[in-house]
């Protein structure tokens, strides 16, 4: 049949069969940020333009090229004094949470917030493997934590999530410093200084971003602009004894808690709100968008958003490139798979053996369900037969059949493989109570 409404490019229909991984990656996403002490955080979807403008640099790919923005519609929402530019769905959740953080007054009233948030992001890419213009992320946000050890956490607590989804030591996780301020504009003169003669040689988007954004061109994937870097100079070279001092913490702890890191100084993100501590978790057969999770250090976000000095840490990890690498790395396993179908597949399938027991069994399905139980039924005035058939295709663990002989006796039996539950007087008015007394057991299936 022609397709007269495609879905847009870059999105996808997330339909029951794909939630059974996606829901499993939430649920995992949840416990995981919640055993590590954050509370979660639900921003809204958009956010004034010029918040993002101002938290991911001007310059940067997304803000230039990738913002999914509505104008503003009314008069009143234009009136303020400055060309607001409108709304602009979420690229990103670290821009929102900071917003959010200072218009709550937290660095008044806590400043030490440890937030997640997990849900849908918008970036008006190319769709390419791994990439969509609609994509979930995972975030952690630390507010308030300016030593090392908060930085150690945020990757611990995605190191973690890796590990509870059966990833092992295929992910590398690279980590670098992007220094202070200070450091970064010395830096920034030594890279122009080094770069400009190269810039004939270079593609053409290392010659745009050289004005804008020189660091970018350090990570570069084209294999002749990666040559030309290779003896660019590092900041460590200029790097201030503190930002130093911060980043060897960084490693200690990293190491004190067993996770191996390697540095590399070609991690420079792509967004410009970062200081001090930065890093990627890839899984490296994806090759050039190897990178399930980015994240690092913005200590100074939320003063450039008008509030005080605070300092924060956090990062993303992205599901469309975690499901790719779980897929690649047959994860879950089949047997975990199967487990997390059985988890959404009935548990009772009621069987109507006549026409006169269509009703009892709705009313059957309902007491099921009062119970606390997926209880389905057929509603197409299916035979016996099918019914059954449809049960057993459903993967319900047992079976309620109501026929001629249970509306007599009034019991009714529950059956499956692994055995039969008796539930006397089940038709009597008190349906609920036996089902309930007859179903103590939550593990039946
Ligand atoms: P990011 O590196 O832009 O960082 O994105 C984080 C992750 O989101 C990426 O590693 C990737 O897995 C995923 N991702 C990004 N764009 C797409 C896309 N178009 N399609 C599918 N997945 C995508 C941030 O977003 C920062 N806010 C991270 C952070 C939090 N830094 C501090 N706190």
């Amino acid at each position: 049949m022609a397709q007269s409404f495609p879905r847009p490019r870059g999105t996808r229909d997330l339909l029951p069969d794909d939630l059974v991984l996606i829901r499993h990656l939430e649920r995992t996403a949840r416990r995981v940020a919640e055993t590590g002490g954050c509370v979660e955080v639900r921003p809204p979807l958009f956010e004034d333009t010029r918040l993002f403008a101002r938290s991911l640099g001007d310059a940067t790919d997304v803000v230039e090229k990738e913002m999914f923005t509505v104008p503003r519609r009314s008069e009143s929402e234009q009136s303020g004094s400055e060309d607001s530019g409108g709304y602009t769905f979420r690229p990103e959740g670290t821009a929102g949470a900071a917003r959010a953080y200072l218009e709550a007054g937290f660095p008044q009233r806590g400043p030490l917030q440890k937030w997640y948030y997990l849900g849908p992001m918008f970036r008006y890419e190319r769709p390419q493997k791994g990439r969509e213009r609609q994509f979930t992320q995972f975030g952690v946000e630390i507010f308030g934590a300016a030593g090392p050890l908060a930085d150690a956490e945020v990757v611990e607590i995605a190191l973690r999530f890796f590990e509870a989804l059966g990833f092992g030591a295929e992910l590398e996780v690279r980590v670098n410093s992007m220094g202070d301020p200070a450091d970064r504009d010395r830096w920034r003169e030594s890279l122009r200084g080094y770069f400009e003669p190269q810039l004939a040689e270079r593609c053409s988007d290392c010659r745009d971003r050289f004005a804008r954004n020189v660091f970018r061109l350090l990570d570069c994937k084209v294999e002749r602009c990666r040559e030309l870097s290779a003896g660019a100079p590092d900041l460590f070279a200029v790097m201030g004894e503190d930002a130093r001092v911060h980043h060897e913490g960084f490693l200690d702890a990293m190491c004190a808690l067993g996770r191996t890191v390697r540095e590399d100084r070609g991690i420079v993100r792509g967004l410009d709100y970062y200081t001090r501590t930065v890093f990627e978790i890839h899984y490296p057969p994806l090759g050039a968008r190897s990178a399930l999770c980015g994240g690092g250090r913005y200590d100074g976000l939320v003063a450039e958003l008008g509030g005080p000095a605070t300092p924060a840490v956090g990062f993303a990890i992205g599901f469309t490139p975690t499901e790719i690498a779980l897929a690649a790395l047959e994860l879950p396993s089949e047997s975990e798979l199967a487990d997390l179908r059985g988890a959404l597949a009935p548990e009772v399938w009621c069987v109507a053996v006549t026409e006169e027991e269509r009703l009892p069994v709705l009313r059957l399905a309902q007491a099921l369900r009062k119970a606390g139980r997926r209880a389905a039924l057929d509603l197409r005035g299916k035979s016996v037969g099918a019914q059954m058939k449809e049960a057993g295709k459903s993967g319900a663990a047992w079976l309620a059949v109501l026929g001629p002989d249970e509306r007599t006796s009034g019991a009714l039996t529950l059956r499956s493989l692994a055995g039969e539950v008796e539930i006397p007087a089940a038709l009597s008015a008190d349906l609920d109570a036996a089902l309930r007394a007859a179903l103590k057991d939550p593990g039946s299936r």
